[in-house]
């Protein structure tokens, strides 16, 4: 049995390096295109695993050639695919646009990732039973997410919900059962409705979720690292500062190793404190999980650049 259950989505991406965004009606050639295995779930899933966590991914590939690439990746990078079905759909991808300052503009295609359907979660019960903690993003149906939540609190099974991409719809209720709750500012105030523009206000609307139920708030804010609240602390866990060269799936670095550092028996500060050095390596680095270095590189380049 895994540590860390991910059950979320899979994508491939559909990088473009371009010298400047096109304005609407306009042309523009780009020097350089390249796939790249993302999804939120799987590069979460896949920082875990390459870290060395036994890591199982309840995932929907399509039935296409992208979904056989994707489970060749993940069996790859040691991720147990027994919970991965295929859908009827293609695979989701991911079209996104790289500028040189590695801003980002991402359109995610959910295809088969719409098909991880609340009752698939019910043939892994036991798998998530026996899980050390659930991981949980939103690309995939909300309502399997609450049925993840459900089964993970009917088992003790701690949950981490890392609500990206922001979700107008998400339910409160089921976020305060949550042991770890990973948003960025803007994904906080989209769920508590309250300002999040600087360090107080964030502080504020975390605090408002800590009184109604939930374990730690993890509010990820930027290159200046991560804000940790629970029910009597905060603190800030400050960033590595870095020649940032892509940023994709940066977060999604952040959130699977952490769940590695954390399930391995780290503090929730150093866990976090890791998670910062882990994700500043992967913005140095262009793409999304192939960016992401195993244990072995990743102690190798921390010498140089941090
Ligand atoms: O968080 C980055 C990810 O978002 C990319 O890999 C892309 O697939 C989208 O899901
Ligand atoms: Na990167």
């Amino acid at each position: 049995m895994s540590d860390i259950t991910v059950i979320g989505s899979n994508m491939i991406d559909m990088m473009t390096y371009l010298e400047r965004m096109p304005v609407e009606g306009e042309t523009v050639s780009a020097p350089e295109f390249e796939l790249g295995y993302g999804g939120k779930g799987a590069n979460q899933a896949v920082a875990a695993s390459k870290l060395g966590s036994k890591v199982t991914l309840i995932t929907m590939v399509g039935h296409d050639n992208f979904g056989k690439e994707q489970l060749e990746n993940f069996q790859n990078v040691g991720i147990d695919t027994r919970c991965i079905g295929v859908g009827n759909q293609n695979s989701g991808v991911a079209p996104i646009f790289v500028d040189p300052s590695s801003d980002n503009r991402i359109i995610v295609v959910k295809g088969a990732n719409n098909e991880l359907t609340p009752q698939i979660l019910d043939d892994f019960e036991e798998q998530i039973k026996n899980s050390k903690l659930i991981v949980l993003q939103q690309e995939i149906p909300l309502e399997t997410n609450y049925h993840a939540i459900d089964l993970a609190v009917k088992h003790n099974v701690p949950v981490l919900l890392n609500p990206a991409p922001a979700n107008d719809d998400l339910d409160i209720e089921h976020v305060s059962k949550v042991d770890f709750f990973a948003p960025n500012e803007t994904e906080l105030s989209t769920l508590t409705g309250m300002p999040t523009s600087n360090l107080e206000e964030i502080k504020q609307a975390a605090h408002v979720l800590i009184d109604r139920g939930v374990g730690n708030i993890i509010v990820t804010i930027g290159s200046k690292g991560a804000l940790w609240v629970d029910k009597d602390h905060e603190e800030v866990i400050p960033g590595k500062h870095v020649e940032a060269v892509d940023t994709t799936g940066a977060g999604d670095s952040f959130i699977g190793s952490f769940s590695h550092y954390y399930t391995e028996g780290e503090d929730v500060a150093e866990a976090l404190r890791h998670a910062n050095q882990y994700a500043a390596v992967t913005v140095t680095r262009k793409g999304t999980q192939k960016s992401y270095p195993t244990a072995k590189e990743l102690e190798q380049t921390l010498n140089k650049i941090v």
